[in-house]
């Protein structure tokens, strides 16, 4: 390898270098992934056991456990703005269904969920109102 094949080697690396460091912090900031609120969690009933069964399977990647949401991934439905007042429970079946373009949050949009069925979707917000009720969200 001559000179000028070392110097421009030595660019690329050091290039390279600069723009993972560069881009690391808009991919992932620390605290990403931790729980966005504190949840009480109710004595479930054999349905909404069912239903924290089916949610553990197909929304807590993103909406994380106990439904507290995860920074920088997703919201916590436990919120007051989740209340069957201003999210019915047909705005469940139309997020699974079709998926949710963001417009509360930056987190960005919610794909569509592949395999639960609208009894499974039921079930679920069974279980998710149990716990925003216990929460005082109704
Ligand atoms: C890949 C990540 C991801 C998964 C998996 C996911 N969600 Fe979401 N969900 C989001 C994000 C992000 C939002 C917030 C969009 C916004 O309003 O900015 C959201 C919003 C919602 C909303 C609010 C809809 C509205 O009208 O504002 C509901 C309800 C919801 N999700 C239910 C579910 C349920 C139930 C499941 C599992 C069957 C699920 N989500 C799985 C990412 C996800």
């Amino acid at each position: 390898m001559n000179l000028k094949a070392i110097a421009i080697v030595a660019v690329l690396v050091a290039g390279g270098v600069i723009i993972s460091f560069n881009l690391q912090p808009s991919l992932s900031q620390p605290g990403d992934g931790e729980p966005m609120v504190a949840v009480n969690l109710p004595q479930f009933s054999v349905l909404e056991k069912a239903g924290e069964e089916l949610y553990n399977a197909s929304c807590a990647a993103c909406h994380g456990v106990d439904v507290a949401g995860q920074e920088g991934i997703a919201p916590s439905l436990i919120d007051a703005i989740y209340q069957p007042k201003f999210h019915a429970d047909g705005a469940f079946y139309i997020a699974v269904q079709n998926g949710v373009r963001a417009h509360h949050y930056g987190f960005g949009s919610m794909p569509a969920i592949e395999g639960v069925k609208s009894e499974d979707v039921a079930t679920i917000i069974a279980y998710i109102r149990a716990i925003q009720r216990e929460n005082g969200i109704e």
